[in-house]
């Protein structure tokens, strides 16, 4: 019966090395892309298990920068601080590359990212520089004014179609000065018609073939030692429909 478990220990090994070593995680905190000058940000490095964290390596537009520490502060961002970031330990890849883009302006509309899938929450925060105190914030999407359904101060939308694809801004006002954001542009893809989802369609077939080969291996070999085993005690031989 042990002789069963084997496929399943061969298709766990195969699935840890098919993604090679564990991919190490850049996030961001706040979370969104685009940031003011001056904002704080704090990129952490995460997603594996730390064999020392002297070993970590962050890497921005491609540049090994030095610090050694899982998390990577930056108080008061500059525009040169825009870019991409990636890191890694020892043992793990490299991380996908993180975009932060720092610009210097009164008002932004910041959002983690600008492609979202179909049912992702969305979350528009109207940003002043230096934080300064915002009244009468009214959000756009293609030059309509976005109605306060789910909104505190930002605009949520718990999960998005392709009705919230479009251009987006915020406008308010910062004592009797009303201000105005530069447009953000947002798509929403839908995932099940990417190509990727025909190479995850192989991927299954590819795994229930193998899984299919190895179970079919394993019985024949169940079978046979259990042959040998009651071919030695030629007196109490059981058919092998018993077996099955
Ligand atoms: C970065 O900031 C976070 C929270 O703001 C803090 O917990 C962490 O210790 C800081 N890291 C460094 C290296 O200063
Ligand atoms: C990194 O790349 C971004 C965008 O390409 C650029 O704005 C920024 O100045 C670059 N910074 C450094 C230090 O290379």
């Amino acid at each position: 019966m042990q002789l069963l478990l084997l496929p399943f220990l061969l298709l766990l090994v195969a699935a840890i090395r098919s993604d090679g070593s564990p991919r190490a995680v850049v996030t961001l905190e706040p979370p969104w892309f685009n940031v003011l000058q001056g904002d704080n940000v704090t990129l952490t490095c995460e997603g594996f298990q730390f064999r020392g964290k002297d070993s970590i390596e962050w890497f921005h537009n491609g540049s090994a920068l030095p610090i050694h520490q899982d998390s990577y502060n930056i108080t008061a961002v500059k525009v040169e601080d825009s870019g991409e970031y990636q890191c890694r330990a020892e043992g793990t890849a490299l991380s996908s590359p993180v975009k932060l883009q720092v610009s210097r302006d009164w008002l932004l509309l910041q959002v983690e990212r600008l492609e979202f899938m179909v049912g992702d929450m969305m979350i528009l925060r109207c940003h002043s520089w230096k934080s300064q105190p915002l009244h009468k914030v009214t959000y756009y999407q293609n030059n309509t004014a976005l109605k306060f359904d789910h909104v505190i101060f930002n605009y949520i939308v718990s999960s998005v179609n392709h009705t919230h694809s479009g251009s987006y801004y915020c406008q308010g006002n910062v004592g009797q000065t009303s201000l105005k954001s530069v447009s953000v542009d947002i798509t929403v893809k839908d995932p099940n018609a990417s190509t990727s989802s025909s190479s995850k369609i192989w991927f299954y077939i590819l795994f229930y073939l193998v899984m299919g080969i190895l179970f079919a291996m394993d019985t024949s070999i169940y079978f046979t030692l259990q042959r040998e085993v009651s071919g030695s005690k030629k007196n109490t031989r059981h058919p092998l429909t018993r077996w099955r």
